[in-house]
């Protein structure tokens, strides 16, 4: 992934600008939909401008930020073709990844610190879909949210 869409409400002000510099510094390029204004901010706003650009494929990833990350990837996830995980440590970025090909990831400012936020960045930055058996996975949840029905044999 180099082009990431962050997004963020107004309790995730700070993390979301130390993050858009840390990604920056590392080559990203980052594109912000977020609000840059400490006045309350209605977060599916944000959750859904970042997971259509991700849906669109004008980005390859999203990150998004609410008070608990909970919000915010309810409203990324209805946006089809979104699979946006909240991960508060590294492993479930890493497994959101590899076996739930994730493409968004989403947390809570008020839930972790930027330091272990910038830790699951990177960990789900560099982790990769395992394919396989986690395919067919993969392919059931997309066939139940274009369908709202699971018939594939499997
Ligand atoms: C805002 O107070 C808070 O509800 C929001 O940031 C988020 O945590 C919602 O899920």
């Amino acid at each position: 992934m180099k082009k990431i869409v962050i997004g963020n409400d107004h309790t995730a002000l700070e993390m979301k600008r130390e993050l858009i510099e840390y990604l920056e510094a590392k080559g990203y390029e980052i594109v912000n939909v977020g609000t840059d204004e400490p006045t309350s901010f209605n977060y599916p706003i944000a959750g859904y401008k970042a997971a259509k650009m991700v849906a669109a494929g004008e980005v390859d990833g999203g990150i998004i930020i609410c008070g608990t990350g909970l919000g915010i990837s309810l409203a990324a996830n209805k946006v089809h073709g979104i699979r946006c995980c909240v991960c508060s440590e590294p492993y479930t970025a890493k497994m959101s990844r590899e076996h739930n090909n994730s493409n968004m990831l989403a947390f809570g400012a008020r839930v972790i610190g930027v330091e272990l936020a910038k830790l699951i960045v990177d960990t789900w930055l560099e982790s990769e879909f395992q394919g396989g058996r986690h395919q067919n996975r993969v392919d059931m949840i997309m066939e139940i949210e274009s369908t709202q029905d699971l018939q594939a044999a499997h």
